[in-house]
């Protein structure tokens, strides 16, 4: 089972975000997941221009390492998405890196995974972090599995150390449990909206968005919307 961790965080791997996913990482791998990371401080992403040929022709023009991770995520079982919080919402890098995913919330690529939000900060912001994570990875087909976050009193010390690490383990337990299970998670109300709203964009516009449209065809998704079923609980 394979796990990919996007981190946003300026610190990398070194950084106490990367501590408090490290405890996820380390229990999830005690129950078989094997685990890919991605620093975004180490890797080259540029801004997302806007031209629109992601959805039109299926290719980005940008030529850095952000294919590196979609890549990554088409074998992945589970996805983590981590960042701390800066000015109350995730860090411009994880912002600049969802952006340039724009195209993959057209065509969902995690549809079956199972996903999970990490988070740190100095005690302000996130709950928005998470709402907005948890979003991203349900508006991209994934299970959310819940978010693990610790507050670290500076100078760089976490608060309640132990109940962290206890909850970010239970997390990384949960998930690989979550796909070993096949679990089901309602979508949330405006996830479900979005694809009802989409499926309507792509069929008017279809010569706009070339790419998208081929997709829903090939999919299906015209006449069945992934995702819009009930959970069975
Ligand atoms: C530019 C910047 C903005 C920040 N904004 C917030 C904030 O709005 N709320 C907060 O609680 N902490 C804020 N922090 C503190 C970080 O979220 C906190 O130190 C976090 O644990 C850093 O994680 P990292 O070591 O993985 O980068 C900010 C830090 C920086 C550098």
């Amino acid at each position: 089972m394979k796990l990919v961790l996007v981190n946003g965080s300026p610190h990398g791997d070194r950084g106490g975000t990367a501590r408090i996913a490290g405890w996820l990482l380390e229990a999830a791998a005690e129950a078989g997941a094997q685990a890919e990371t991605f620093p975004l401080s180490e890797l080259r992403v540029d801004f997302c221009r806007g031209c629109g040929s992601c959805m039109n022709s299926g290719l980005c023009p940008r030529e850095d390492d952000v294919p590196r991770v979609h890549e990554a995520w088409e074998t992945a079982d589970l996805v983590v998405l981590a960042s701390p919080v800066h000015v109350f919402h995730v860090t411009g890098a994880m912002k600049t890196f969802i952006d340039r995913t724009a195209a993959l919330f057209h065509r969902p690529p995690l549809e079956g995974r199972y996903g999970a939000v990490v988070t740190s900060s100095a005690g302000m912001g996130e709950s928005r972090v998470i709402e907005y994570l948890s979003l991203c990875l349900e508006a991209l087909g994934a299970g959310y599995v819940g978010a693990v976050w610790g507050t670290y009193r500076p100078p760089g010390r976490l608060w309640e150390p132990e109940a962290v690490r206890e909850r970010a383990r239970r997390l990384g337990r949960e998930l690989v449990a979550a796909a070993r299970e096949k679990r089901d998670y309602a979508l949330r109300d405006e996830v479900i909206s979005k694809r009802r709203f989409l499926r309507e964009l792509i069929r008017q516009n279809r010569k706009i968005f070339r790419a998208d449209h081929r997709y829903w065809e090939e999919h299906g998704w015209y006449d069945h919307l992934p995702g819009t079923r009930r959970p069975r609980r």
